[in-house]
């Protein structure tokens, strides 16, 4: 069956010192207290090659926040998923609604990012969610099924190594947080998407995590909601004792 998971992501926060220090005090606190579920932490490209060693893997997964949609080559600034992997890094956020809305990352090009990462071996955390307009026009289930296009042209096979985190734009950084009803409803529908296109266990075995204004007061009863399997953290992930409030929601 899907695992639970919880995610943080860093964003563009955390200098190289800062960052590490906060992966040490992690690291600490959940070695300390065993976490019952999986936890991941994604971080700025920088941090990842220092951040890789200092945390227990067994415990701590380690993830980029996005990566090149080539392979290599003259592409000044990008960092390929092949550079990522060979960090320690396990994971990859991609499609991220900051990515799509600010660097203009379509639905193809997250097709082909997705096919990159997975080719190294990087488990892909594939971001979904609609806009508050959206939202408001009753238009959420429509915008998901769209996005979901970058995933559905994969395998059955290469799809069962994806995790899926649906974040509506309304909710991130913004303080209001989807009702554990509104989650609930659209992450069961996103798993019916699946069933339909792989069937029914695929979908069962598909991780589906909430992200937006997720905090250790909300993300009990997020969490209990049968089609959530946990969350994808911003601002929470940045203070050691709220990121583990969060973790211990599973407990
Ligand atoms: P916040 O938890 O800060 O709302 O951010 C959510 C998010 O965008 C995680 O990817």
């Amino acid at each position: 069956m899907r695992k639970n998971i919880v995610a943080g992501n860093w964003k563009m926060n955390k200098n190289l010192q800062e960052g590490i220090a906060l992966a040490k005090e992690l690291n600490e606190a959940l070695t300390a207290d065993k976490p019952n579920c999986d936890v991941v932490i994604c971080t700025p490209f920088i941090h990842l090659a220092s951040v890789t060693p200092i945390v227990d893997s067994a415990i701590i997964g380690v993830g980029a926040e996005n990566c090149a949609d080539k392979v290599s080559g003259a592409y000044t600034g990008e960092v390929s998923a092949e550079m990522v992997a060979s960090t320690g890094a396990q994971y990859v956020i991609l499609g991220h609604s900051e990515r799509r809305s600010y660097y203009g990352e379509t639905v193809e090009i997250l097709e082909e990012k997705v096919k990159l990462a997975l080719a190294n071996n990087l488990t892909p955390i594939f971001c979904i969610g609609e806009v508050l307009e959206e939202r408001k026009a009753e238009k959420q289930n429509e915008v998901v099924a769209a996005q979901l296009a970058s995933v559905f042209t994969l395998s059955a096979e290469d799809f069962g190594k994806i995790i899926l985190a649906y974040e509506p734009v309304w909710a991130i950084g913004t303080g209001l947080t989807a009702t554990p009803e509104q989650a609930q409803d659209i992450h069961a529908y996103i798993r019916s998407l699946i069933a339909e296109k792989y069937g029914q266990e695929v979908a069962d075995n598909c991780s589906i995590l909430y992200g937006g204004s997720c905090k250790p007061s909300n993300a009990k009863e997020l969490f209990a909601k049968p089609d959530v399997d946990g969350g994808l953290i911003g601002g929470a992930a940045l203070k050691v004792a709220d990121f583990k409030g969060i973790i211990d929601a599973f407990k």
